[in-house]
C-alpha cells in the first residue's frame, strides 16, 4: 500500500519560501550539500509524485525546463501537478495536470507508483488538501536554521498531537530532521475511506 509523504525543507518559523516565492535562504544555508545527502535513498522508494502549480513553475523557470527539458529532476516517475491552467509540459517527463479533488488525484498516484509511496513536495495547502482528506501518512522537514517572518507557510491546518508522532531526529549540517507519523482521522469523521 502506498503512502503519502510530505517531504519538504523548512524555515525554522514555518515557511517553504518567502512572500516572493524565492528559495534564496535556503541555498545560502551553509552546508546544504551534507544535508542532502539522504535524498537520493528517498527518492528511490517514490513512484509518484505531486505539487501545486506555484511550485511546478518555479522548478519549471528556475531549471529553465523549456530549453532544457533533460534539467527535470524525478527522472520517469508519474508526477502530478495541481492546477485550473494549461500550464506548459516538459518534454519527455510523465507529467500530467489535474484540477479538482485531490482524492480523484490520489486514486491515480497510487496506481502509478506501484507499490511504492508517493512525494507531495507542496505547497502547505496541497498538503492540507491531502490532509483534510484523510491521505497523509507522513510530514518530513529539514528545518534551516532561518527565519522569515512571512512567506508560504509549510502546512496552514490544524493537526493536534493526537494526530502527529515524533518518529525520529537527525542533524543534517546546519538543517534539523523531523519525522513524523500522521495519523487518519477515523472514516466516520471525513467520510472518506482509506484507498
Ligand atoms: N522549501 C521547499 O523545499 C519547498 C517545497 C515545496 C514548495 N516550495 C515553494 O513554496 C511555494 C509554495 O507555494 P504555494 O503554497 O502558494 O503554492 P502551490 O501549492 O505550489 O500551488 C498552489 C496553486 O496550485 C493550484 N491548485 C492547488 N490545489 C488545486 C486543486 N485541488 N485543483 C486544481 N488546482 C489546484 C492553484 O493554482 P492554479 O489553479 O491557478 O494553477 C493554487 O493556487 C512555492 O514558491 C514553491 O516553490 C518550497
Amino acid at each position: 500500500m502506498a503512502r503519502l509523504i510530505y517531504n519538504t525543507a523548512t524555515t525554522l518559523d514555518g515557511y517553504l519560501a518567502d512572500d516572493s516565492d524565492s528559495l534564496d535562504w535556503l541555498f545560502a544555508v551553509p552546508g546544504a550539500a551534507e544535508a542532502e545527502s539522504a535524498f537520493p535513498a528517498f527518492l528511490e522508494n517514490i513512484g509518484a509524485l505531486v505539487m501545486g502549480s506555484t511550485t511546478y513553475e518555479w522548478v519549471y523557470d528556475h531549471e529553465d525546463l523549456a530549453t532544457h527539458p533533460e534539467k527535470w529532476g524525478y527522472g520517469d516517475r508519474f508526477s502530478l501537478v495541481l492546477t485550473t491552467r494549461a500550464l506548459p509540459l516538459v518534454d519527455g517527463a510523465n507529467l500530467r495536470l489535474h484540477a479538482g479533488s485531490v482524492r480523484d488525484a490520489w486514486a491515480m498516484l497510487v496506481e502509478a507508483a506501484g507499490g511504492r509511496d508517493v512525494w507531495v513536495i507542496g505547497g502547505g495547502d496541497v498538503v492540507g488538501q491531502f490532509a483534510d482528506a484523510g491521505l497523509l501518512d507522513e510530514i518530513r522537514v529539514s528545518v534551516a536554521p532561518v527565519t522569515l517572518g512571512s512567506g508560504k507557510p509549510l502546512l496552514p491546518r490544524v493537526l493536534g498531537s493526537d494526530r502527529l508522532t515524533l518518529e525520529s531526529v537527525g542533524k543534517a549540517g546546519q538543517f534539523a530532521e523531523l519525522v513524523y507519523s500522521v495519523g487518519r482521522r477515523s472514516a466516520e469523521s471525513t467520510g472518506a475511506s482509506d484507498a
